[in-house]
């Protein structure tokens, strides 16, 4: 993979991690469920870590980090005062296929790139740990929203 497109592709990485921090933090917030709030907090710390990591890794090859992503989630906010069992699935939900869409883009491009260089194997380390974390997340996501389907019904 080309330095042009990788930059290109961190940067994605760069918005969905940042916009995962929006997200879990403004849920955290709102929810009611005081472990549910734990949990998300501590994603929200995790994708703060996956997000400087990327972010270190484009400073590294010359590039700036974009920060368009990070108003994204602000409408959320009002929806997620609404915190009953099927909104917060709901929520979950939408949680689940953003974790998966990073584990999948995380795993393309962790194929695509050449450990030709030590900055190179310490990028494809790092990228492999966030994808390992994303796998997680999401079946937390998926795990967590069946229960409350269940609690809904
Ligand atoms: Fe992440
Ligand atoms: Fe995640």
């Amino acid at each position: 993979m080309k330095d042009d497109l990788l930059l290109l592709a961190l940067n994605w990485f760069y918005l969905l991690e940042l916009t995962q921090v929006d997200f879990y933090l403004t849920q955290a917030k709102y929810s009611e469920d005081k472990y549910n709030t734990l949990v998300l907090l501590e994603m929200a710390d995790n994708e703060t870590v996956h997000a400087n990591k990327i972010k270190g890794y484009i400073e590294h090859m010359g590039g700036f980090p974009t920060k368009i992503g990070k108003y994204l989630s602000h409408a959320s906010k009002y929806i997620a005062k609404l915190t009953n069992y099927t909104t917060t699935a709901n929520f979950f939900y939408v949680n689940y296929i953003i974790e998966s869409i990073a584990f999948s883009d995380y795993k393309k491009i962790i194929k695509a790139i050449e450990p030709e260089n030590t900055f190179k194997k310490e990028m494809l380390n790092g990228l492999i740990k966030n994808l390992i974390d994303e796998d997680e997340h999401r079946n937390w996501f998926l795990g967590t929203r069946r229960s409350l389907q269940k609690k809904g019904n």
